[in-house]
């Protein structure tokens, strides 16, 4: 594997290839795909229109050094879509993204300490690999060996959709608080959506305390809203991170903000953030694809399939008297083997090997999931009536399974 999150007993498929809403094995078995590049797909594989833009792209070369216009019409774009974002640099990875944005966070401030969320997942760096999410949560791995205690001592853990406790924490370490970190929505833990008032008490706390609210949308980003959970909740953070749907398919993410914070930056600020292949040519015209297809239409429609498919999904659950649970928030949603699972707590406690059984049947069935519990699934665009048949009837046989 090259990511854990990959693997999965007795072993996992190997792709040959992926079009749309299915993906294809070496085997020659077909799946219908609610992993979708845990996320980044929104508009299915194989886009045409990524791969043209993308095919293009890489005859005039594939990386240069030197910016581009392609870069700033991006930077352009995204600045349309959030415009809590004045100024924005692009990188390759959601982990880049967190990471540059703490230590930006940190610079500016002159503070050392941040706030994370049990449950929450920001990538795979020191400071946010504590009490994690993901695959961390999944293979037991809740503070990674290797994170020095000297690293993981600046990140206070408060619990999600607890405002008093973050209150609490963020008020007693005010002096040193550079930055609360948060996911507007959990999917990292399954999925959690958030309480309002906790939202809207970080953006007080952040105001209050003079440190910096960075929303991780590296999954929200393009997927709640083409304005990300910032236009869906009607919250503005200071920092923003996002990657994942921005490329569609591609390695490309951003960190973005308040200009007053992002002008910290090398080279105009002493803020040091460098990629040999930040905002590369190929990935760029990714994006640009990926920007130039959002639009309202997109979101309503993966909005129908979703309530479509959940409230199937629940009418199973209730007709059969199951103990089980579905999370949903528009093309995002998650089963749990559990009366309800409103907290990292609750989600902990749901019956894992149930969940198993579940994962177990539906690839049986040709419907392929995430096979931890603590991900979550993602509709594309790609998604039809046909899948939608599928799916039901493999969720209908799976949730029996898993009795
Ligand atoms: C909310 C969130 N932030 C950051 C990351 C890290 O992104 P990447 O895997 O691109 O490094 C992830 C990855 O799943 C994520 O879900």
């Amino acid at each position: 594997m090259n990511s854990p999150v990959r693997a999965f007993e007795p072993n996992p498929f190997f792709v040959r290839e992926a079009k749309g809403a299915r993906i294809y094995d070496v085997d020659g078995r077909e799946y219908v795909d609610y992993v979708m590049g845990y996320g980044p797909l929104l508009f299915g594989h194989a886009n045409e229109r990524i791969i043209s833009r993308v095919k293009e792209a890489i005859e005039r070369g594939t990386l240069y050094g030197a910016p581009t216009e392609a870069e700033v019409e991006l930077a352009k774009r995204i600045k349309r879509f959030y415009p809590s974002i004045e100024m924005v640099r692009l990188v390759n990875s959601g982990t880049e993204a967190t990471m540059h944005a703490i230590r930006l966070a940190r610079g500016f401030t002159g503070r050392k300490k941040i706030i994370k969320f049990e449950g929450c997942f920001h990538g795979s760096h020191d400071s946010v690999l504590v009490k994690a999410g993901s695959g961390a949560l999944t293979f037991g791995v809740p503070s990674s060996s290797g994170v020095l205690e000297d690293a993981a001592k600046h990140t206070l853990v408060s619990r999600y959709n607890d405002i008093n406790m973050t209150e609490e924490i963020a008020r007693k370490n005010r002096d040193d608080l550079a930055a609360i970190i948060v996911e507007p929505v959990m999917a990292n833990s399954g999925l959690i959506p958030p309480d309002m008032e906790f939202l809207r008490g970080l953006r007080g706390i952040a105001d209050e305390l003079g440190c910096v609210l960075i929303f991780d949308e590296v999954v929200t980003g393009f997927r709640l809203a083409p304005g990300g959970a910032q236009e869906y909740y009607g919250i503005r953070a200071d920092l923003t991170t996002l990657g994942k749907v921005l490329g569609g398919g591609f390695p490309i993410a951003a960190f973005g903000g308040r200009e007053e914070i992002m002008r910290n930056i090398s080279p105009s600020g002493k803020v040091y953030q460098a990629g040999t292949f930040s905002g590369n040519p190929v990935s760029v015209a990714a994006a640009l694809a990926v920007t130039e297809m959002i639009n309202n239409e997109v979101y309503l429609r993966l909005r129908e399939y979703g309530r479509k498919l959940v409230s199937a999904i629940k009418e199973i659950i209730e007709d059969r008297n199951l103990i089980a649970t579905v999370n949903h928030v528009e093309s995002m949603f998650q089963i749990f083997f559990a009366e309800r699972v409103g907290t990292y707590e609750e989600a902990l406690s749901s019956d894992r090997e149930r969940f198993a059984n579940y994962f177990r049947r539906m690839l049986e069935k040709g419907v392929f999931v995430p096979p931890s519990q603590f991900e979550t699934c993602f509709i594309s665009t790609a998604h039809s009536d046909e899948e939608m048949r599928i799916t039901i009837e493999a969720v209908d046989d799976a949730l029996k399974a898993a009795r």
